[in-house]
């Protein structure tokens, strides 16, 4: 994947995060995440998104909070899901295929723009299949202690490669690109270990 490909924008996994590593507290309790947002935005990466890719989990908490708190014109948003609803959404395009054609079916509606993928689960599945290429995260300044973490535990390791760091107030922005396999050095199988 990248941005260059047809005209088509980049895969971008974006979060808030607390500093000890969660993306929700407990019950998915995310008032911690609006006390920052509504007061310290980044509209460049709002402008710079055209669709979303979000799990079902992600879907149903949206769901559970006010119109208010989840105002973001982030453009169409595509749901994955085994369980579909019977009845159809506006705005809202529910998914079941495989996780790479649902990235493919809502890049290609993000007209050029980046594609967000929300969601614990649904960004570490994509992440280990090669699918994302930048990890954009807003470290707020709270401890949470428990909740969603920021990947699932069987994610393993994903190498990445910080291009940017920005502030606003109290909200750092921390900007990755993913490195690919064919990124990283890969040291023939004879050179043995490392001299110290
Ligand atoms: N801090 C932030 O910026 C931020 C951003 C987004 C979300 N969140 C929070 O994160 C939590 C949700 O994350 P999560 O990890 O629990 O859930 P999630 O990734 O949003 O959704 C998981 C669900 O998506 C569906 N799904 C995932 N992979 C699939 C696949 N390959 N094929 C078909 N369906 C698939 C499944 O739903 P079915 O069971 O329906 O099949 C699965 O249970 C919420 O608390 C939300 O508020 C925080």
């Amino acid at each position: 994947m990248s941005g260059a490909d047809g005209g088509l924008g980049k895969v971008v996994v974006n979060r808030a995060m607390s500093l000890d590593g969660f993306i929700a507290g407990p019950d998915d309790a995310m008032d911690w995440i609006i006390e920052f947002s509504t007061e310290y935005a980044f509209p460049e990466v709002v402008q710079a998104t055209g669709a979303m890719l979000i799990g079902r989990g992600t879907y149903e908490a949206a769901r559970r909070m006010s119109a208010e708190d989840t105002a973001y014109d982030g453009g169409p948003v595509f749901v994955l899901t085994h369980r579909p609803p019977d009845e159809p959404e506006r705005g809202t395009t529910f998914l079941t295929g495989d996780l790479a054609e649902a990235v493919t079916t809502a890049r290609a509606a993000a007209g050029g723009k980046n594609l967000e993928v929300l969601g614990a689960d649904l960004a570490s599945q994509c992440l280990q299949r090669g699918l994302v290429d930048e990890v954009l995260v807003y470290v707020l300044p709270v401890l949470l202690g428990d909740g969603v973490r920021f990947s699932t535990s069987g994610l393993g390791r994903v190498d990445l490669e910080p291009f940017g760091n920005e502030q606003s107030g109290p909200v750092t922005m921390l900007r990755f690109r993913v490195r690919k396999p064919t990124d990283r050095d890969v040291r023939p199988p004879s050179a043995g270990p490392a001299a110290g």
